[in-house]
């Protein structure tokens, strides 16, 4: 969301871009406030800026994400140097919040979240990229208890289907095949009667589009529309993200989830039942104030029973003006825990992907080839259709094709292969 947002600010302001902050006439750094250590690096990485003002006067430093929104006129007190505060809903408002301090030398804080103008702006593009993000959605509706992002980027808004086919057909003209959904719950994406599924089967008729994913998934918002879509649409990937944060029915009540663990394997049931050969992948909080080790076990138990493909894992961390934020002091589960907690949560994974990435050894997978990897011109990066990074050898000039990949090693972040007849 973070690098669609960054790229939506980029085209905003229709200025050259520069790898070289020393030759910028604006600095903006787009932040994340999801976790605290986030949220630190947002400040961490703005200091780096501040003395290129004192070579260059008329530079204009500003900060714009969710940071931005959760800090508002208080990062202006707190950073002399700092010019303008954009929150993430009011990045179409950039271009005229740039003119204001040129002409007027105002320092701004622009956090509004009524902007009509929300999806007008569409990211910037790499040229020769293959794959890309459409935004679908803005903000959420969901009031799970530890989560910032409804305070930060508010309601659920929903993009018009036109306006989504539109922007990925235009990417697909510019030489796109994969396109990603993306919104904060992308499932629960409905307009004008048109529920998620619709969403995929419409996209699937693009022309010269080859495949589709989407994320983050919320499990609630699964329905069997969209499992059917899912299951009779070819060019949708076999890879869901299906965040279900803990494996305690306690702790899931606690979050406001409004789902059981048992509820959560039902899904995930129902979806391998529909795709046998689904990848699933998933985001776990570990340290929830009130979490004991039953708890914990619970979690446990749910990754060696679901076996999913690979999991985000995060020590809960409080953000401010949240519920989860205002428990009891005595709930809370100390550092030391939670650390042993996410290690060994880690560990138990790290297994599981790596025995799945192994198992893959042998098998012909169809990988879309991005281009050459970073470090070795020779060797093209590509993903599955499950979503597992591949590398193998191949001229640049396969990138935008869906290739025929023998698998030949499995690790733990990525597989390798060699191009198959
Ligand atoms: N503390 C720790 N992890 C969090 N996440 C969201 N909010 C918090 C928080 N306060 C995690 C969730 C979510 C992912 C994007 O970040 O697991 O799915």
């Amino acid at each position: 969301m973070n690098e669609y947002d960054s790229n939506r600010i980029r085209n905003a302001l229709d200025a050259e871009a520069t790898d070289n902050p020393a030759e910028a006439d604006i600095i903006i750094i787009n932040t994340c406030a999801i976790r605290d250590k986030a949220d630190q690096k947002a400040f961490s990485s703005l200091g780096k800026y501040k003395h290129l003002k004192s070579n260059n006067p008329g530079l204009i430093v500003g900060i714009s994400g969710c940071v931005a929104q959760l800090y508002g006129e208080k990062l202006l007190e707190r950073m002399p140097y700092l010019d303008f505060v954009l929150g993430p809903r009011a990045i179409p408002r950039l271009p005229e919040l740039i003119k204001t301090i040129e002409n007027e030398k105002q320092r701004t804080v622009e956090t509004s979240y009524d902007i009509e103008e929300l999806f007008d702006i569409e990211p910037y593009h790499s040229p020769g990229k293959v794959t890309a993000f459409v935004s679908v959605q803005q903000g959420c509706n969901k009031r799970c208890s530890y989560c910032i992002v409804p305070r930060v980027r508010g309601d659920e808004i929903n993009r018009p289907l036109g306006d989504i086919l539109r922007e990925t057909r235009n990417l697909v003209d510019k030489g796109v095949r994969e396109v990603t959904f993306i919104g904060q719950t992308v499932n629960s994406w409905k307009e004008n009667g048109y529920k998620f599924g619709d969403l995929l089967r419409a996209a699937a008729n693009v022309e010269n589009l080859e495949r589709i994913r989407f994320t983050t998934s919320y499990p609630r918002d699964i329905t069997s529309r969209m499992i059917e879509a899912v299951r009779d649409v070819p060019k949708v990937c076999r890879h869901i993200h299906l965040p279900v944060q803990s494996g305690s029915n306690a702790v899931l009540g606690k979050m406001k989830r409004t789902y059981t663990r048992e509820w959560y394997s039902d899904i995930v049931k129902r979806l391998r039942d529909a795709a046998p050969d689904m990848a699933v992948s998933t985001d776990i909080i570990v340290g929830y104030p009130g979490e004991t080790e039953r708890d914990f076990e619970d979690t446990m138990s749910l990754l060696e029973e679901i076996q999913f493909d690979s999991a985000f894992s995060f020590k809960f961390s409080p953000r401010p003006g949240t519920t989860a934020a205002a428990c009891p002091a005595e709930e809370t589960v100390d550092e030391e825990t939670s650390g042993r907690r996410l290690s060994l949560l880690q560990t138990f994974q790290r297994d599981v992907t790596m025995r799945k990435n192994r198992a893959r050894v042998g098998q012909v997978e169809e990988v879309l080839a991005e281009g050459p990897s970073k470090n070795d011109p020779g060797i093209l990066t590509g993903r599955t259709s499950h979503n597992r990074i591949t590398h193998f050898r191949g001229a640049g000039t396969l990138s935008g094709r869906v290739l025929r990949v023998r698998i030949t090693e499995g690790l733990f972040n990525s597989l390798r292969g060699e191009l198959s007849v």
